[in-house]
């Protein structure tokens, strides 16, 4: 029997990554966190095209992007992000990246050079891809789609907690406010943007433990 292709999308810091490891690792797919993926050109571009002023130069990152190899390496279970065959899974979780990903995230060319690849590993099914244009733009034909939502507070709340957890230092005001800037960014941009699909089922897990998220996400894929 085919596996199934799950989308889950939502707002920054609902859990989304962490809910689908657990998903996959249950049903047995892969997991695709592809913020991951836009956090990977987004430090590139840091390294690689920035103006004398430090900030990104966006034409010099258009034109480098055939430079850009990202391949996810899995490491005893956990998926471990290379750029051109460099692990980078930590640098793409710092302030910095996290300053910059929106911007970055929201141009057709970097849109457009990670389109295809997404959309490649879906093709034999057996996955679960976490993003947010995931169940509108990469994968509509999804058999199950997701939208996690939950309050600026709550989520604030947990991003600070796993900043500090991965030792970066963090200002809780300072979280909240890139937080909200981020998100208002990619719901706002002219492609793909963050949106719920008109298919999707919405989930509000602000007052919801992970596993609680996790049971509401596998009682629809098991019901169905
Ligand atoms: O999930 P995350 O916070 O790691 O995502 C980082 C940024 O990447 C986020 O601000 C928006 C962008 N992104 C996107 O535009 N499309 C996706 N499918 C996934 C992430």
């Amino acid at each position: 029997m085919k596996k199934p292709v799950i989308a889950i999308d939502g707002y920054s810091s609902t859990g989304k990554s962490s809910i689908s490891k657990v998903i996959a690792d249950k049903l047995g797919l892969i997991h695709l966190d592809t913020g991951a993926l836009y956090r990977g050109v987004t430090w590139f571009a840091l390294q690689n095209c920035t103006n004398e002023s430090g900030s990104i130069d966006l034409a010099k990152l258009f034109s480098s992007l055939e430079q850009i190899d990202l391949e996810f390496k899995n490491n005893k279970g956990e998926l471990i992000l290379f750029l051109n065959h460099i692990d980078i899974s930590k640098q793409i979780r710092t302030n910095e990246v996290s300053d910059n990903v929106s911007l970055v995230a929201k141009q057709k060319e970097v849109r457009d050079f990670l389109l295809q690849s997404q959309r490649n590993l879906a093709e034999k099914g057996g996955i679960i891809m976490d993003g947010r244009d995931i169940g509108t733009v990469v994968l509509p034909n999804a058999e199950f789609k997701f939208f996690l939502t939950a309050s600026i507070d709550e989520r604030t709340k947990r991003r600070y907690l796993e900043l500090l957890s991965l030792g970066i230092e963090a200002d809780e005001q300072q979280v909240k406010h890139n937080l909200i800037e981020r998100d208002k960014i990619d719901s706002e941009r002219e492609i793909a943007p963050l949106r719920q699909a008109d298919d999707a089922i919405v989930i509000d897990n602000t007052n919801l433990t992970k596993r609680e998220t996790i049971d509401a996400i596998l009682s629809h894929i098991q019901t169905i």
